[in-house]
């Protein structure tokens, strides 16, 4: 049998892999020698750093985003017999923070275009759904909220979604789990003063393993997610070990045990000095895939609007126009046999089993079954970026 032998080797390139900076160790090595492994100095130097970076005023580390869209939930006094509208487009969490208050998302539409939740979607079903007193007519419980996810790290049009937050007396939540270093009208993600949460997954522009942190303009409501964060203590364990007298701390709501350790504050703290130069190397590839997609007709890529003034590109989306969900499964598959691991474009929430209502939301069914995710992070060499154009291209001319 005659062997085939490839023209060049094939590459193995994964969807993303954190960047550490080689001197994270020092300070985890600090860290673990100063007696403080949990909720330290380390901790609050990390809320400090990610606050400058930012532009928050308050930063409340936890043990991941999904905990933060939790508290953020609760500070807001969000719970049981309430409602909170939130793109299906999504990562699962940003519904299962809702859930945890127990509160019931709402699904919305997005923007194709924008890939985040449809400003006129969401005023439409307000006005279809809920009576005055914003009273679910079918359900019977109320609206509170919008929960705002900036997909992808592409900012949602805040100034929109607060207009309409405030014309029915709602609150607006930020999903920023991957947003830390877009900017919207020029002001970074972040920085808006409405409650926001960040996720420090593997996946997401720095890392610190697992990690999330809560960001508001709010001295009570941080004061608050504090005290949630760490069993509902009224007394955070840093200011208890430096009180010079013996302290009673009590416990006035169920808290959780969302705390970060020092150990993980320590990575992020040495994360965070690079996010300026991780950002830019996301962008230099993504304007090489742009240059080389744009001019084909079979793919669209994805032109972020005006208020976008920086995309951190978290996350490389490409839409196959006038493709299916079968056709865009064998584009991924031939990407995965010649080594490059790609993502479907986000499995719409509102279709999992346990969130299924029997809702269509026509945009975010197509956008998910057109779309898929490339390889996209700091560490990807330009060798590797032009290997998964070449195969891109390949693989239009052969299926599309
Ligand atoms: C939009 C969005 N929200 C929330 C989360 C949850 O983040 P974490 O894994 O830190 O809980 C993610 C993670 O992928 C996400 O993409």
């Amino acid at each position: 049998m005659e062997t085939v032998i490839p023209s060049k080797p094939v590459m193995n390139i994964p969807i993303a892999k954190p960047t550490m900076t080689g001197d994270e160790m020092a300070l985890i090595q600090q860290a673990l020698t100063s007696g403080w492994v949990s909720m330290g100095p380390l901790t609050q130097q990390f809320e400090q750093a990610i606050c400058k970076v930012t532009g928050a005023t308050h930063a409340v580390a936890m043990n991941s985003c999904t905990s933060a869209i939790h508290v953020a939930m609760l500070i807001h006094g969000i719970g049981a017999g309430h409602e909170v509208i939130c793109p299906s487009y999504s990562f699962i969490a940003s519904a299962n923070g809702i859930r945890h208050a127990g509160a019931e998302p709402v699904f919305a539409d997005i923007n194709p275009t924008t890939l985040t939740l449809d400003p006129e979607h969401t005023e439409t079903l307000i006005q279809e759904n809920y009576d005055a007193n914003l009273i679910n007519k079918k359900t019977g419980h109320q609206l509170r909220a919008i929960h705002l996810v900036h997909q992808l790290g592409i900012p949602g049009d805040i100034d929109t979604f607060a207009r309409l937050a405030e014309k029915y007396n709602l609150v607006l939540i930020e999903d920023n789990a991957c947003g830390l270093g877009s900017t919207y009208k020029l002001q970074p993600l972040g920085s808006s003063g409405f409650t926001n949460s960040l996720s420090f997954h593997p996946r997401k522009v720095i890392t610190t393993g697992e990690g999330g942190m809560l960001l508001t303009g709010s001295t009570d409501l941080a004061a608050k997610a504090g005290v949630y964060r760490a069993h509902g203590m009224s007394i955070s364990d840093f200011a208890r070990h430096n009180a010079k007298a013996t302290t009673y701390e009590s416990y006035e709501v169920v808290g959780y045990n969302y705390r970060l350790t020092d150990i993980q504050a320590a990575i992020g703290l040495k994360q965070v000095e690079r996010l300026e130069s991780f950002i830019q190397r996301r962008r230099q590839i993504a304007a090489i895939y742009n240059q080389a997609f744009a001019p084909l007709p079979e793919l669209s890529i994805i032109e972020v609007p005006d208020y976008v003034t920086r995309w951190n590109y978290q996350s490389y989306p490409l839409r196959l126009v006038d493709a299916d969900q079968a056709k865009r499964d064998a584009f991924m598959l031939a990407l995965q046999e010649v080594g490059i691991t790609t993502r479907r474009g986000i499995p719409p929430i509102h279709q999992e089993p346990v969130y299924q209502q029997g809702l269509i939301l026509p945009q975010t069914e197509q956008v998910s079954q057109t779309s898929l995710m490339l390889p996209i992070f700091p560490l990807m060499t330009d060798e590797e970026v032009h290997y998964v154009v070449e195969h891109v291209l390949n693989t239009c001319k052969r299926l599309l």
